[in-house]
């Protein structure tokens, strides 16, 4: 499978925001398709556990002083600028309409800047000069992408990943949300997962979480990869923990 049409863009933000109360990036059929989803798969719960990640990660920025983020796939609905009110904020997201959306929603004044540019775009967005004059001298950097990558393909997530660390200096962190397996990727179970999210038109690889964080070097793993919910101390429903399927967490650093 291969997601690299840069035309192509999924129902993953549409679901998303309508399985948050405080997502208004849907419609209401997104809404009922989220409802249904809820009722047979542990979805909507998952979305609530990545936006707590979220949070908790700007958070984190925030304590560990860096003074500029940049968010890859940011989403229809920016908050960082609350969590990390100091902080450089540069978002990116390779929707469009989703980079519109989010623009309408910041308040005046807000240190975070929001452009289009896919995962695989980005290492030529940053050499052509976006962080420029924006970010302070420091390439101390937080870098988040939450619930993501497993709408990239695998050679984006390494090539991306590598000109990250070759641009960053070094204390920088990066913090990632996926949705993963533990079982092997070509096991039933993974067939039937892949199936379902293609059907609601949110098609998504679904990888090892071992494998996952290969993809990673020569990034450092400081922490997890471990079920977000646990990351959280999140309390999960029976839907969403032990199921060898969740959206897993994982800190890296750049020694
Ligand atoms: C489920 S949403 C998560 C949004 C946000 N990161 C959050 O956790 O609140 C997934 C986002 O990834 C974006 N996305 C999907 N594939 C992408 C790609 N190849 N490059 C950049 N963004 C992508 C989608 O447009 C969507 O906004």
């Amino acid at each position: 499978m291969s997601f690299n049409d840069p035309t192509y863009h999924s129902n993953t933000a549409t679901l998303y925001s309508a399985a948050l109360d405080e997502g208004d990036y849907h419609s209401w059929s997104d809404s009922m398709m989220t409802w249904l989803m809820g009722l047979i798969t542990p979805f909507p719960e998952k979305m609530r556990i990545n936006r707590a990640f979220v949070k908790d990660m700007y958070t984190a920025f925030n304590n560990y002083q860096l003074e500029n983020v940049l968010d890859i796939g940011a989403g229809p609905l920016p908050r960082g600028y609350e969590w990390a009110p100091d902080a450089n904020i540069l978002c990116v997201d390779h929707n469009p309409g989703i980079t519109a959306h989010a623009r309408s929603k910041l308040p005046k004044g807000a240190n975070i800047r929001y452009e289009t540019s896919s995962v695989k775009a980005l290492p030529g967005k940053i050499k052509s000069g976006v962080a420029d004059g924006f970010y302070s001298d420091s390439r101390k950097i937080g870098i988040g992408s939450n619930a993501v990558l497993m709408f990239v393909d695998d050679d984006e997530i390494e090539q991306t990943f590598k000109f990250l660390y070759n641009w960053c200096e070094s204390g920088s962190v990066i913090r990632i949300t996926t949705t993963a397996i533990t079982a092997k990727e070509d096991c039933f179970r993974a067939g039937m997962i892949r199936r379902f999210f293609k059907m609601v038109n949110a098609p998504m690889h679904i990888r090892n979480i071992d494998n996952f964080v290969k993809l990673l070097g020569p990034w450092r793993v400081n922490k997890g990869p471990m079920p977000a919910w646990q990351w959280l101390n999140w309390p999960p429903s029976k839907n969403t923990a032990g199921i060898g399927f969740d959206i897993y967490g994982i800190e890296l650093i750049k020694d």
